[in-house]
This record gives C-alpha cells, structure tokens and sequence, in this order.
C-alpha cells in the first residue's frame, strides 16, 4: 500500500468544502421534501454519510451494491445488483449517492432500475465525475469535482480494496 505511486489531487479541506457545497445545495433543493438518499456501495460510503450530515434537511438511507464485469477496471456494459435497496421508493423523491462516474454504464443501469419502481424523483449526486471517459450518455445532477482520465483512491475509492480509509483523494501514478 506504503509502495503505490500517488499524488494528492483533492486534499481533505478541499473535499470538506466542496461536500459542503453540495450538501447547501441538495438541502434548498429539496427543502420541505422527504428524501431518500441510497448510497452506492461500497465507494460511497464516506461520501455519503459527510455529505448528510452537511444537510440541512432530515432524509432516510438506503444502499445498493452493483458489480460491472469486464477487462480489468474497465466495465463492459454487464452490470449486476448484488445488493438491493430495503426501502419501497414508489412516490419518494430517491438522491442516489455515488463515489464516481467513469464510463457511466453503472449508474445508467441503476438509475433504469430505481425508475422502474415509480419513484416521485429521482436524481444522481456524484463526488466525481470522469466526463470524458463516457461509454454511455449519462449526466449526474450534483457532482463534486469533475476529473480527467486517470485512477484516484482515497475518500472511499479503492484500487484492489486498498486505499479507501484515506481522508483526502489521490491520483496514481504509473
Ligand atoms: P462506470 O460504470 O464505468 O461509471 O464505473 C463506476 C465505478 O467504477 C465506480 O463506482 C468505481 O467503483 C469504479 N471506478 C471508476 N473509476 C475509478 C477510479 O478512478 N478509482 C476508483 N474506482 C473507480
């Protein structure tokens, strides 16, 4: 672990502004609203739980687990739900909560699953998104900081389940 090249990219004042930012916005936006935030596991984690405790808004959670299978870290369209919501959504307004947006395959996949069950709302919040790495159209609502290609850990990302512990967010280097 010690041994991973790495440079910090977004340092933890950094993130702690920025989820803050967030937070303000999500909590005007959905003022007088009962809101269900799903976290996306397990990368979301740490997000999520700095992100609803910068609301200003009372909201209920929920997590979903998915798995992408494809060469290395790159998924090929073949997504799974490993783990499913415990909360009916139907007539809710649903905040899913995700670590990052890559090829977007994950999310598209999730948020078609979510819409099935009728939701009242349903939007994206994602702490970071790779814009140009899209395999598919997908725009998250709320995003953290937008990226460029390359692997970050750190804040709940992991590179081979390491990594996720680190309070601020780096990018690998090799
Ligand atoms: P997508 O389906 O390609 O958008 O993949 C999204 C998932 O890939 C995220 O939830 C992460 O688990 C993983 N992922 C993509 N890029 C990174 C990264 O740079 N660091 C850690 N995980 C990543």
């Amino acid at each position: 672990m010690d041994k991973m090249k790495k440079e910090i990219l977004f340092s933890r004042k950094a993130i702690d502004l920025r989820v803050r930012e967030l937070a303000a916005g999500i909590s005007r936006d959905y003022q007088g609203r009962e809101l269900i935030v799903i976290g996306v596991l397990k990368g979301a984690f740490i997000f999520m739980a700095d992100l609803i405790r910068s609301m200003t808004i009372p909201c209920r959670v929920d997590f979903a687990r998915l798995a992408s299978y494809g060469a290395g870290s790159v998924s090929n369209g073949k997504v799974i739900l490993t783990k499913d919501i415990e909360t009916s959504i139907r007539g809710k307004d649903i905040l899913i909560v995700e670590d990052i947006v890559d090829t977007g395959v994950t999310l598209s996949y999730f948020v078609e699953w979510l819409q099935e069950r009728n939701p009242r709302s349903l939007r994206v919040c994602a702490f970071l998104d790779k814009r140009g790495r899209r395999k598919v159209t997908f725009e998250a609502d709320y995003v953290g900081f937008a990226i460029e290609d390359g692997f970050v850990v750190g804040y709940g990302l992991d590179f081979d389940e390491k990594a996720r512990f680190l309070p601020d967010v780096y990018i690998m280097k090799d």
